[in-house]
């Protein structure tokens, strides 16, 4: 099948290349702590990864653990926040924070469902540390996951109306093990080589796989409605 030749290339590239941030665990290595997971998730939502990596540093340095953060002052965590911007975000970590301590006693949900049930804790970020923290099969898409897939099926579909389709196109290509670290292989493909203007095909493992670098402008996908 196409999708598991897709996630068995870009899976062995990622073995290699992977970038070696701070919520990791190491490829292949057992699944990450889904309080580092949601952490990092959570400052990633509207912040680049370059941005985020002193912040998650100096956060799980303070506050280790998700007792920890559940028990933080509301204005200390406000004063680390300041920088990263959308103050809703810290807001609702503290009331996520606690509502993990007290109705699940320190232990995150292990489903989307149950993670989405949590303060702040919306479809992507549900799906990203049930894959990522616990292994599950979850489909994550973010603006990177968008244009990966948009390219490698040459998605004609202008966004947003190609949302739905391109949501099942990743869902197709989305293995059954290591969802967690090909979600992040996505994620990575879509910073480093598949980016927005000038996509270096030409060391990109999917190259094979690829509709969009056979036609005369990969760049073109995701393709933008016009206004
Ligand atoms: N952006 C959001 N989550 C990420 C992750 N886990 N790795 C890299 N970039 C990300």
């Amino acid at each position: 099948k196409d999708g598991v030749k897709i996630a068995a290339d870009l899976l062995a590239h990622y073995d290699v290349h992977a970038r070696r941030l701070a919520w990791r665990a190491p490829p292949g290595a057992n699944a990450a702590d889904p309080y580092r997971v949601w952490l990092s998730e959570v400052m990633l939502q509207q912040t680049t990864v370059a941005a985020v990596g002193p912040y998650f540093t100096s956060f799980t340095a303070r506050w280790p653990t998700v007792e920890a953060l559940a028990a933080a002052d509301d204005a200390d965590l406000m004063a680390a926040w300041a920088g990263l911007g959308y103050y809703a975000r810290a807001r609702n970590l503290l009331a996520c924070a606690r509502v993990v301590v007290r109705d699940h006693g320190g232990l995150f949900p292990d489903s989307e469902e149950g993670l989405r049930a949590l303060p702040g804790v919306g479809a992507y970020t549900a799906a990203a540390v049930a894959a990522i923290a616990f292994g599950r099969r979850a489909v994550v898409v973010d603006a990177n996951v968008e244009r990966v897939v948009a390219r490698l099926f040459a998605i004609a579909t202008p966004l947003p109306a190609a949302r739905p389709v391109i949501r099942a196109a990743a869902d197709a290509i989305t293995p059954d093990a290591r969802a967690g670290d090909f979600a992040q292989a996505m994620m990575d493909l879509g910073a480093t080589i598949c980016t927005s203007r000038n996509p270096a095909c030409g060391i990109c493992p999917l190259r094979a796989d690829c509709a969009a670098v056979r036609t005369a402008d990969p760049a073109a996908y995701p393709v933008k409605a016009v206004k």
